[in-house]
């Protein structure tokens, strides 16, 4: 059993003030959990403030993106290296907004994901079918090929650290989740993937779920076998909502009782 990872995605959301309050609340709410690992990612900008917020709690920082080169002539683009030394550990690749409208291909996703393991972060990859390559029963051969192209190339070795989402571009910000049973049969197949391209490295890999997580249908999506955590955009902005996601065991566990 790997060790869960909930992830919220603020996208463009929040200024410093208002990422200070939601990461103060948070710390209160998430006091004491210990078996999951949380992750946020803020807006570039909040990032180092919020460094020293999240400094002796359970979260951790992402970025929602980063360049591939270390530095350079490159206006407006922000380098790994730059988020790690700004506090982050992980960093969101390949996210569906970023292919659909900056045009980011498997290609890009593959060089980012180097440029991530140099920096010595932690690589969370996206990948996600639309609605039409869905009713065409296109999504794994979809899904495949990204994940394919995100890892090409790469020493097996160094792709123990990594994380892959699977966020159907149907589910994100629209209220619809996937059926748990569905987003399972696309996480096993990754799972296979996983383990025919990276063999024994592919163990410690986690699989997460996106695409309108929320608070009344975390449990059930956690409680299919292959589903490793979730990468959490709206509700990852209201406290109580993340909270209550990020405590999907100690729901389940109550429900038991
Ligand atoms: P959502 O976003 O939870 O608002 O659907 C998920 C994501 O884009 O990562």
């Amino acid at each position: 059993m790997l060790t869960p990872l909930i992830a919220g995605n603020w996208k463009m959301h929040t200024g410093i003030r208002q990422g200070a309050d939601l990461v103060l609340k948070l710390r209160e709410l998430i006091k004491g959990v210990t078996d999951v690992e949380i992750v946020i990612a803020p807006p570039f900008t909040s990032i180092y403030h919020l460094s020293h917020l999240v400094a002796d709690s359970p979260m951790q920082l992402a970025g929602q993106n980063l360049h591939w080169l270390k530095e350079g002539a490159q206006t407006g683009e922000v380098s790994g290296e730059m988020l790690a030394d700004a506090g982050c550990r992980y960093v969101i690749i390949g996210h569906s907004e970023r292919r659909a409208y900056f045009h980011e291909t498997d290609e890009l996703v593959n060089k980012k994901l180097a440029a991530a393991l140099r920096a010595g972060l932690k690589p969370i990859i996206c990948v996600g079918e639309t609605l039409a390559e869905r009713e065409a029963a296109q999504t794994v051969s979809v899904v495949s090929t990204q994940l394919r192209g995100a890892l090409a190339g790469l020493p097996t070795g160094a792709l123990k650290d990594i994380t892959v989402a699977y966020e159907p571009i149907w589910a994100i910000g629209t209220g619809k989740t996937a059926a748990p049973q569905d987003a399972e049969d696309v996480h096993n197949a990754l799972r296979e993937l996983l383990f025919e391209l990276l063999g024994s490295a592919a163990k410690p890999v986690r699989i997460i779920y996106g695409g309108s997580v929320k608070p009344d249908n975390i449990d059930s999506l956690m409680g299919q076998p292959n589903i490793d955590g979730a990468l959490v955009g709206g509700a990852a902005l209201k406290a109580e909502d993340f909270a209550r996601i990020v405590k999907f065991k100690a729901a389940a566990s109550e429900h038991k009782a």
